[in-house]
């Protein structure tokens, strides 16, 4: 393995194309945000790509420079959105719609909002059973379809006069569905889209469109999409970066950071039951059984790679994992999520926890659209290219080569990132190794 930094990092010059799969509540929330910061009139909190520091050597050196002026990065105001959707409503009227920002912030970006029209998606509905699209591609073979998901691309990056571009999945969490024959190779794959084989999905039109002209191709849902050898092996025979899946937001995230801390002190758990209520259209593409189990594998993984229960039978072995999503329409995108947890302690004396998340879900998922966008297009500079597991950070349900197991604890997800980010830069990695080492 080459363990020698990039020698060149191409400059962040000219524009970047986001393009955007899907122009729903995420979405647009991501898109009004970073107009509204362009222009003053917010500060992007929760972006680590915007406001983060990073230390660089020791301690005493105070060197902690923000990671935006460390790595060289797209600036906001180079950024151009495009957008895919099955539905016409424009980035105003669908933003409007998912009512997760207020009138007030949304009425002085009406002009750059509504001039956002999606481009026509490539939909099935045994994918998305809930929705049932009137903005889509027709063709003749899934082939045919990838072509115009090109030439889309094309097209975009002439009108908008941008350098680069990147994609990133934040349409419906598609049906659940196993790897198949189909996924395993590129030339199947390939045989696939000629014959319209069934177990190809939108998702992974869109992303082998994006792979073949060598764009970065991020998944905000848990569907399969690019995590397919099929997909991986386009995406270093074209030289591009490949991440997901799912945002990590809400629930997850709060799971993946109380973990950690139950694991480093050893406190075993009997049960963790997870529920949710949620009233937007995601909440409501969720209730069909097909969609809520991709999602359901996505939430219950994270807790095992945490707890590592063949280490820890003890503690770890016999806990029961509950996680349900319940659509609720008077909550809109505002989710609520309440986790009961059962853990024991010294002698086995039990305890519990409740904690009680009122969270939203698109402000939470808006930053990692803009730090993995950002942070996509910095790999594609960087000559990274297939599965890019320093990312793991902003997921779920993090991609990984064959035969490794994901990182799911938040904070080794953290120093992975930053490391990975010194090491682009040719920085030592910080051990946090202390003085008493040398006494
Ligand atoms: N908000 C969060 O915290 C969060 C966290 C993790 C994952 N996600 C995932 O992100 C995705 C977006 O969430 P959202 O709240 O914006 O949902 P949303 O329903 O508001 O938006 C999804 C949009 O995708 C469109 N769409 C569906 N299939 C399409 C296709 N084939 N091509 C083009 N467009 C398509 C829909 O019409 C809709 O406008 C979902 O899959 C969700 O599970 C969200």
């Amino acid at each position: 393995m080459n363990t020698q930094p990039p020698k060149t990092i191409q400059p962040a010059e000219g524009k970047l194309g986001i393009l955007l799969v899907g122009l729903g509540a995420v979405s647009t929330t991501f898109i009004a945000g970073v107009t509204a910061i362009r222009r003053g009139l917010a500060r992007p909190f929760g972006s680590l790509t915007q406001m983060g520091t990073i230390r660089l050597g020791k301690r005493t050196d105070h060197r902690t420079p923000l990671v935006k002026d460390f790595v060289s990065l797209a600036s906001l105001n180079d950024i151009v959105f495009g957008a895919w959707d099955i539905f016409p409503d424009n980035a105003y009227e669908s933003a409007t719609r998912a009512k997760v920002l207020r009138t007030e912030h949304l009425e002085p970006l009406r002009a750059e909002l509504s001039a956002i029209k999606p481009m026509p998606g490539v939909f099935e509905q045994t994918w998305v059973k809930k929705l049932n699209g009137t903005h889509v591609k027709r063709g003749k073979t899934k082939r045919d379809l990838a072509e115009q998901l090109k030439d889309d691309i094309k097209s975009f990056s002439d009108r908008e006069r941008v350098n680069r571009c990147v994609v990133v999945w934040c349409g419906s969490t598609e049906m659940y569905s196993p790897l198949k024959p189909v996924h395993q190779t590129l030339a199947a794959f390939e045989k696939g889209l000629e014959t319209n084989d069934p177990d190809i999905s939108p998702s992974m039109i869109y992303a082998y469109a994006a792979l073949s002209l060598g764009i970065p191709y991020a998944n905000g849902a848990p569907n399969l999409s690019v995590d397919t050898p099929a997909l991986q092996e386009l995406a270093q025979k074209n030289g591009a970066p490949i991440s997901g899946k799912d945002f990590k937001t809400g629930q997850t995230l709060m799971k993946t950071i109380l973990a950690p801390g139950f694991r480093a002190r050893l406190l075993g758990i009997e049960g963790w039951y997870s529920t949710n209520i949620l009233g937007n259209r995601d909440g409501e593409v969720l209730e069909d059984p097909g969609s809520f189990k991709s999602k359901e594998e996505s939430k219950l993984s994270v807790l095992d790679t945490i707890l590592q229960p063949e280490l820890n039978p003890e503690l770890y072995g016999d806990m029961c994992h509950v996680v349900r999503i319940n659509y609720y329409p008077p909550r809109g995108d505002n989710k609520e999520g309440w986790d009961n947890i059962d853990i024991f302690g010294w002698m086995g004396y039990p305890m519990q926890i409740k904690v009680n998340f009122l969270c939203r879900d698109s402000i939470l998922a808006a930053p990692l659209v803009l730090d993995l966008a950002l942070l996509m297009d910095l790999s594609k500079r960087a000559g990274l290219k297939g599965i890019q597991e320093w990312l793991s950070f902003y997921y779920k349900s993090p991609m990984v080569a064959a035969g490794l197991y994901p990182e799911h604890n938040l904070f080794i997800q953290e120093t992975k990132l930053k490391n990975t980010l010194r090491y682009l830069m040719g920085e030592e990695p910080i051990t946090h190794l202390g003085r008493e080492y040398y006494s």
